[in-house]
Parts: C-alpha cells; structure tokens; sequence
C-alpha cells in the first residue's frame, strides 16, 4: 500500500486548484470519520476519499476513467481503483458501489460540497453549525445548485445511513479539519 505522501505527490501532480484540494481533505476527513464510527480502516478510507477526484481537474471529459491510469502510478490495487471509479456510478461509469465505504463515497461526495458553501454563508463558518441550518440549505433547490441532491439520497438508502447522521458526521469531520480547508 503507498502512503499519503505519496497519494499527497500523486494528487498535486494532476490537480493545481487550491479548491479542489480543500474538496479532496473534506472527502478525506469524512471517510476516515466514517471508517472510525464502522470500525474499519481508517487509513484506507481516507486515501480513498482523497484521491477519488484524482482525473478531475486535467481529464474532466474521462472523469473516473483515466484514475486507474494514474493510480497505477502509485500502484494502488485494484479495490482501491474500484472504489475511486464507483462514485461516478450512473454519472459518468457504470461502476457500482458494492463496498459499504463505496456507498458512503457515492452519498458524501456532493454533500461535503453542500456543507462545504453552507460554511461559507455563515460568519462563524463551521463553528456551531447544525444539522438543521444544511437541511434548510438542502431544501433551497437555488442555494449550490450543482450539488446533486438525488445522488446523496440514493447514497444514503445504498448505505442504509439516514441522512441526518450523514450531514452531521460531516459537520464534525469539517469541523475538525477546518483551518486547513479555508474555514
Ligand atoms: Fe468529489
């Protein structure tokens, strides 16, 4: 298994955007939440959500096709690259979530982007956030228009997580990292 300074190389090779990188420590902090909460690896979860938008950036037109490519450079597995290339199931590939940390990738992707411009709203930006203020955000179909609120609710039924707990193990996991995000 390689290691995050080499996923960190891998991801700054491909990907220039100060943003996007901020996209890519949210995923990162939600999954190892996940993976903590689920007794599971945490590492591994991690590294996942930090890589999984790896061809975004300079291959948006073959957006989960090229990351095997580009994995293999660091020679990540083949479980690894299924998982990546699953969170653009029905989107732009038909692989499938199978893996309980594949649905929870697949439904915490477009959320941490909803969490992520609720912050930027606020003037406390993370700090006291509540379920409650992003299920308003959630509802207001204008507000982050281009979060794509069917794919974390199917995300959530796939993972059997209700979305409640969903948004609010996101809250935490942003609010932990949040000086190195921006926020
Ligand atoms: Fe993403």
């Amino acid at each position: 298994m390689f290691t995050r300074e080499q996923a960190e190389a891998l991801f700054r090779k491909y990907n220039k955007s100060e943003s996007l990188y901020h996209h890519a420590l949210c995923v990162e902090a939600v999954m190892r939440a996940f993976a903590r909460e689920l007794g599971e690896d945490e590492d591994y979860w991690g590294l996942v959500g930090f890589l999984h938008d790896i061809d975004w950036e300079m291959f948006p037109e073959e957006h989960c096709r090229k990351a095997p490519q580009l994995l293999n450079e660091i020679g990540a597995d083949d479980d690894f690259i299924h998982a990546v290339c699953s969170h653009g199931w029905g989107l732009v590939t038909d692989v499938e979530p199978q893996k309980e940390m594949e649905k929870i990738l697949y439904a915490v992707d477009e959320l941490t982007g909803l969490v992520y411009a609720t912050a930027l709203m606020r003037p406390e930006k993370m700090n006291g956030m509540s379920v409650k203020s992003v299920k308003k955000k959630w509802s207001s179909k204008s507000f982050a228009a281009g979060v794509n609120r069917d794919v974390i609710e199917k995300g959530s039924e796939l993972a059997g997580i209700p979305r409640e707990h969903l948004i609010e193990v996101t809250i935490q996991a942003l609010s932990d990292i949040a000086p190195s995000i921006g926020l």
